[in-house]
């Protein structure tokens, strides 16, 4: 197949220019022991480790799980004060601000409240103070729709939050009601014992990041920097969703002079990019099939699609990127790793190419190190006798770390280059609106895109402070791991204000809760019951 990859390959963006470097050795701070407030631990190990306090908190998340709050692609324009559809369709989200208004009074009675946008939450607890910075907890209130193809698929019908005693089912039992009601749970029991912070601690839901978080976490920056100053690495941390803590058997893991390692928490400090690819041919030579030309628009898209499914972007792998550190947590912590592959690490600059090609085996890790393509609609043709005048096909892309918005489009439009001078078709990125006489035709490329996340540090006190809390809820077993993730969060809109963004969900990864999107997302309440002690513990921690 003829091939021009080689040639553009030199397009890339090169290195970040702020290098991190991981610790070979996955350096684990001992678990947090708080000092103050010590009355806590009375309700931490009492009334939150209870029988009562499960039954209650499934219910509580049932009733946030039996309201629809479901953003629809139709809502992305934001909620308008006139359209009756749109107010039908923002309803829920009137009813779960509600609903957590009659569940949580102590925090509508004593945190200051604000409504940003009609439909988003945010919750100031403490006076406002810069010193020490404030933290953000972040969660959002929307859940995707229920594919109807699908809805009798589910065991339990997805807005019924079915407790069977063990597991709580239904659309946003862990994307992201858990998170969301773990917050204000544990937030609520915190001013039940009287706890007052030391630090300004807000509470940010939106209710759109489903549909990217445009009338919601965006809004919310925008209110956060206006109203109170708050500058680019204005807050000490941000939490929002983000991986799990995973189990690995005991077979393979090393460092077992205790108990033996048993989870890993995967802390997400970056995210991929992302990119919506529209590519348009048009032709003028539209008319009867009994003329075609050679090539149709639908012949000419194809051949751009096979193009750049036959030049895939490189895999590359920089110092900072959470993959490494990932990776060298698992090699200082466990079995997993071979010693040839712990070697490699060691020294990876040299031995790049090598842990790239490895990688190649586990398309989960891969995705780390390469920004993936996928051809996800192609659009063509009215009539089987009719020449189509145009044609498109939307790709969808997942930016690498080592590449930005600018490096991927360039590349896509060196590779489309040839195409349009093979067929002599003019390569735009505007829409042609008076095609003149000789207009053959055009390829028109449009690029949506974000860019891929800063990276967090993990030599901060945040970092070393929520990694303290989480081996102090889930016991010093459980290694905090840097991650990446491929998927984007709200916090996408919180760059300009964040100095440490973290995305982790602090609950053990099991069969239920790795179905989000999908028929019979449900948890268990033990998984919920450990979520509400984390975020108790975090605001703890952060305020010493
Ligand atoms: C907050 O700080 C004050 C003074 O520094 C201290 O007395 C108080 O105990 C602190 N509160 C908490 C909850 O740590
Ligand atoms: C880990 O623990 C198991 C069982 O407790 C023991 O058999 C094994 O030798 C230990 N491995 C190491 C490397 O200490
Ligand atoms: C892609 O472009 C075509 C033609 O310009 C347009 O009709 C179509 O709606 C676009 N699709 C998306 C999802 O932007
Ligand atoms: C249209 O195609 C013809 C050859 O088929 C070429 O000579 C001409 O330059 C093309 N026009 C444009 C505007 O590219
Ligand atoms: C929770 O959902 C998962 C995924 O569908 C399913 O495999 C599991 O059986 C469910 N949990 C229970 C207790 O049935």
């Amino acid at each position: 197949m003829f091939c021009i990859c080689a040639s553009i390959s030199i397009i890339y963006f090169g290195g970040s220019a702020e290098q991190v470097f991981y610790d070979e050795k996955c350096y684990q701070p001992d678990p947090f022991i708080p000092t103050k407030n010590i009355e806590l631990d009375e309700r931490l190990n009492g009334h939150l480790s209870s029988p009562q306090f499960q039954s209650l908190l499934a219910t509580r998340l049932g009733g946030a799980i039996q309201i629809p709050t479901i953003s629809f692609d139709s809502m992305r324009g934001g909620p308008t004060k006139s359209d009756s559809v749109d107010i039908e369709l923002h309803k829920p989200f009137e009813a779960f601000h509600r609903y957590l208004e009659s569940s949580y009074p102590l925090i509508h009675e004593r945190l200051e409240k604000t409504v940003i946008n009609k439909y988003s939450l945010l919750f100031r607890w403490g006076e406002l103070r810069m010193d020490p910075k404030p933290i953000m907890l972040m969660a959002h209130m929307d859940v995707v729709p229920v594919d109807e193809a699908t809805a009798d698929k589910w065991t339990h019908p997805p807005f019924s939050a079915h407790f069977d005693g063990e597991r709580v089912w239904g659309r946003g039992s862990v994307d992201t009601k858990l998170s969301l009601i773990s917050i204000v749970e544990a937030v609520e029991a915190l001013l039940e014992s009287n706890f007052t912070p030391n630090r300004t601690i807000f509470l940010a839901f939106g209710p759109d990041e489903e549909i990217s978080g445009y009338n919601g976490a965006q809004m919310i920056t925008k209110f956060l920097q206006s109203k109170y100053e708050i500058g680019k690495g204005g807050l000490e941390m941000i939490l929002d969703e983000g991986p799990t803590l995973a189990l690995l058997n005991d077979e393979i893991v090393a460092n077992n002079e205790s108990n033996g390692v048993k989870s890993f928490a995967m802390v997400g400090i970056s995210e991929k990019g992302y990119m919506d690819l529209n590519i348009t041919v048009t032709m003028n030579n539209g008319g009867h099939s009994s003329l075609p030309p050679p090539h149709t628009t639908i012949g000419i898209i194809s051949e751009i699609i096979t193009t750049i499914e036959n030049c895939p972007p490189k895999a590359d792998l920089y110092a900072n990127n959470p993959l490494l550190g990932s990776l060298m947590c698992l090699s200082a912590h466990s079995n997993l790793l071979s010693a040839r592959q712990k070697f490699w690490l060691e020294h990876f600059e040299r031995f790049k190419p090598f842990i790239l090609t490895e990688l190649r085996s586990y398309p989960i890790l891969d995705a780390f190190v390469k920004t993936t393509q996928a051809a996800d609609i192609i659009h063509g043709g009215i009539k089987v006798n009719a020449i189509p005048t145009f044609a498109y096909a939307l790709f969808n892309m997942r930016i690498a770390l080592h590449e930005s918005v600018e490096s991927v489009s360039k590349r896509i439009t060196a590779l489309i280059t040839p195409i349009a001078k093979k067929h002599n078709l003019e390569l735009t990125n505007q829409v042609n609106i008076h095609p003149h006489e000789d207009y053959n035709g055009s390829i028109h490329l449009s690029f949506d895109g974000l860019e891929p996340s800063p990276i967090t540090s993990t030599e901060t006190f945040a970092y070393n402070r929520l990694s303290a809390v989480i081996r102090r809820v889930f016991g010093h077993d459980t290694i905090v791991t840097p991650f990446m993730m491929t998927a984007n969060t709200d916090t996408r809109w919180s760059w300009e204000i964040g100095e440490s963004i973290f995305r982790f969900n602090a609950f053990i990864k099991d069969e239920g809760s790795a179905k989000v999107h999908t028929v019979d997302e449900n948890c268990s309440i033990s998984a919920a019951v450990s979520f509400v002690k984390f975020y108790h513990e975090l605001i703890r921690g952060f305020n010493e």
